[in-house]
């Protein structure tokens, strides 16, 4: 079983961070998008951030997908951790971020092709994602601060002062 991460899912990991921060510059343009107008056109360059918001969350999805078919199809082996209560809790925080990447992108096209009820929770799935995101950057500063265990090298993020494994 590897020890880190294969190149293709780092690349895809990281990309994952550029789009998600995309989706935060284009969403703004959604609501000033769907706010009636009246006897105003809508701003050409506020489509173009829409559009952008939903290939951004296409390729969101994609990536998520992609990188659960690496896993399966070349295993990592579980990281090291100073307790076990800790690794269990990774873990699902782990399946709770696959889970809300897959689940964003599925609300948001039904929202803007099928059912608007989809808008709420996609909303309320963005809460969730920044919560796990939060958890996720608070485990890696433990992992690259405290514990200085190198768990960020298995990512790619090869830094100074982490003790030997
Ligand atoms: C992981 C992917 C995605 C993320 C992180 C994301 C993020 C966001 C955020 C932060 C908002 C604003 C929430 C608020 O008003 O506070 C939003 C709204 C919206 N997004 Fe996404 N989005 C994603 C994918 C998509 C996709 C693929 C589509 C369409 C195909 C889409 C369509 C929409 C729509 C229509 C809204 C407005 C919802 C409403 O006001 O009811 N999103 N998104
Ligand atoms: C500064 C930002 C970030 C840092 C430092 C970071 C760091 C890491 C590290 C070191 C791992 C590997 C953990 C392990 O070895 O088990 C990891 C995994 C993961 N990260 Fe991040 N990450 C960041 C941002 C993000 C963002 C923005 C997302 C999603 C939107 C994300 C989603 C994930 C997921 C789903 C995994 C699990 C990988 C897997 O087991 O397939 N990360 N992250």
């Amino acid at each position: 079983m590897r020890t880190e991460y294969s190149p293709l899912h780092k690349v895809l990991h990281w990309a994952t961070l550029g789009l998600f921060l995309i989706q935060l510059w284009t969403y703004p343009a959604i609501g000033r998008t769907h706010v009636d107008h009246p006897g105003m056109l809508v701003d050409p360059w506020d489509l173009q951030l829409h559009k952008i918001h939903m290939i951004s969350g296409g390729l969101i999805l994609a990536f998520a997908l992609m990188r659960l078919w690496l896993k399966r199809r070349n295993p990592v082996a579980p990281p090291p951790f100073p307790h076990p209560l800790l690794e269990t809790l990774a873990r699902y925080a782990h399946i709770a971020l696959y889970g809300t990447l897959l689940l964003l992108p599925v609300t948001g096209f039904l929202k803007s092709y099928i059912v608007s009820a989809a808008g709420p929770v996609h909303i309320l799935l963005t809460r969730l994602l920044y919560a796990l995101l939060v958890l996720h950057i608070v485990g890696a500063i433990m992992h690259a601060v405290v514990w200085r265990d190198g768990l960020l090298a298995r990512m790619g993020l090869r830094l100074p002062f982490q003790r030997q494994p």
